[in-house]
């Protein structure tokens, strides 16, 4: 998302007064305001910051007595000249009932004028009582145009960049500011000093490492996983349908595509069986299409330690668009969006659904969504409904066929020549087992073997298959209800 300078300055025109800024950047956020503030006016207009320690300043002047917030809001008020005052972590403090009343007195004072009050904050915090009185932006983290401007200035205003600069070409500056992509202004410069000093040029390695950066960056934030995988399509066996609808829209997110006139593909909804393949096929996606894969935790979102669940997931979704076009992984979906005990209809969860359901269908970023899901009657309808996910598939036990291929994946990725071992007899033994319970017989006759001092072979194969009690047996009712539900509502993934 770009900066918001033509939503700011249509609420300036407007005169909204007081505007509540959301963004983390603090800095990026003071250098666009106090940009804006020299432009959007004939003359340029005064520019103030206010913080508990400081109080109100200008240009680095220190205005007397304005540490005390309530004076500082006064001092607005009887200021003649038009000016921005950007009021630093006013959350904080937004629950005192003198604040609020002052607040409301500031707005009717500042209504007619252009004076402009920005309060700046990492997070909403809003009492009811203001609602009408302050006006909510939404700030992103800088959009690719942004991050090239960024780039660019690094490399170009650094002597010890010159070789660099020298070497560098259109494809690479471009995967740069793709990997910095979902980091904020600040991180992304300090990110390409630390990666790109001492070296001559930038190759693959500048590149991983400032995805390493990002990944490391995106899992402070609590809620979202950067997963940096190598498992693709291949690495699947069998779940043709589903691998065929992936492939064909493997380049729907290039510009060719948009051109075309095709649609944007939303996501997919994988239902089915432990140990199917779900996950695996949501780690896939992003690997076929290469696109980046995030995974949001809906326990983290939840858990409080990250803010409210609602705020903590408006920022995962922010982090997400901005690094979009990407892949955006919820495993086990039901138990995120409905919560035991939680069924009012204003619980956090209600409102994060709602939240989601409008995000889904109005979203404009090319986030692709992979959800999983165990239990379907836990799934609200909505979710369901045509037109949220593009797709729903039903990932079942594998088929004879399927099991097969599933024993040739695992014996080839542990050093085994696949063609050496009867498959069709192995596949024959292992009717109702899971594509999960197929990998752990080969580890468990892997180690059988070794401790016997010979070769894996079927015989050894066949035994640790028997020893498993699938859980299509344990859970067979469960399985059979799963089963029933998605023969008309789903589409099969395995062909
Ligand atoms: N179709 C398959 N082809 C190859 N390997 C498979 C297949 N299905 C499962 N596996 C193996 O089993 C492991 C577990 O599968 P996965 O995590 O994708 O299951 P899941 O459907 O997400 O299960 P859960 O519902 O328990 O999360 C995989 O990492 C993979 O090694
Ligand atoms: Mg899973």
């Amino acid at each position: 998302m770009p900066f918001p300078t033509e939503t700011i300055k249509r609420y300036i025109a407007a005169r909204y007064p007081i505007l509540y800024l959301v963004s983390l950047e603090e800095d990026r956020v003071e250098r666009m305001l106090s940009l804006l503030g020299s432009r959007l006016f004939t003359s340029p207009i005064k520019f103030y910051t206010w913080s508990c320690i400081n109080g109100l300043r200008s240009n680095g002047i220190e205005i007397e007595n304005t540490n005390d917030l309530i004076q500082a809001l006064d001092r607005i008020t009887r200021e003649e000249e038009t000016g921005f005052y950007l009021f630093k972590d006013l959350h904080f403090f937004l629950n005192d009932p003198r604040l609020i009343r002052k607040l409301r007195e500031v707005y009717r004072a500042l209504r007619t004028s252009y004076k402009t009050l920005f309060i700046l904050s990492p997070s909403l915090n809003l009492p009811n009582e203001l609602e009408r009185e302050v006006t909510v932006i939404d700030i992103g983290l800088p959009d690719a145009d942004e991050a090239g401007k960024i780039f660019d200035l690094v490399i170009n205003s650094n002597k010890d960049f010159e070789k660099i600069q020298s070497s560098l070409n259109p494809t690479i500056r471009e995967k740069c500011i793709r990997a910095m992509l979902g980091l904020g202004s600040m991180e992304m410069e300090l990110a390409l000093i630390k990666i790109l000093l001492g070296r001559e040029s930038i190759g693959e390695e500048s590149i991983e490492a400032i995805l390493e950066e990002k990944a490391q960056l995106v899992r402070k934030s609590g809620t979202l996983e950067f997963v940096r995988t190598r498992i693709g399509l291949d690495d699947i066996g069998g779940l043709e349908n589903l691998k065929e609808w992936l492939r064909t829209r493997a380049l729907a997110f290039s510009s060719e595509a948009k051109r075309f006139g095709l649609d944007m593909p939303k996501g997919v909804l994988l239902m089915g069986i432990s140990g199917c393949g779900k996950s695996l096929c949501a780690k896939a996606v992003a690997t076929a299409w290469d696109l980046p894969l995030l995974r949001l935790d809906l326990n983290q979102v939840y858990s409080g330690a990250f803010g409210s669940p609602e705020e903590a997931f408006r920022k995962s979704i922010k982090t997400v668009e901005a690094i979009a076009p990407c892949v955006m992984w919820i495993d086990e979906i039901e138990a995120g969006i409905t919560r035991s005990g939680e069924k009012a209809s204003d619980s956090p969860a209600s409102r994060i659904f709602g939240y989601f359901l409008t995000w889904m269908q109005e979203r404009e970023h090319a986030v692709f969504i992979t959800a999983t899901a165990n239990q379907i009657d836990l799934l609200p309808p909505e979710i369901l409904r045509k037109g949220r996910f593009d797709e729903i598939f039903f990932v079942p036990l594998p088929s004879h066929k399927e099991r097969k291929e599933i024993f040739r994946i695992h014996l080839l990725r542990r050093g085994r020549n696949p063609d050496s071992f009867d498959l069709d007899s192995l596949a024959k033994n292992t009717d109702g087992l899971s594509g999960a319970e197929i990998e752990q017989a080969v580890v468990t006759a892997l180690f059988d073997s070794f401790s016997k001092g010979k070769e894996l072979d079927e015989r050894e194969l066949i035994i640790a298959s028997s020893s498993i009690v699938p859980l299509s047996i344990t859970m067979r009712e469960e399985i059979s209800k799963l089963e029933r539900w998605s023969s008309n509502r789903a589409v099969k993934a395995s062909k």
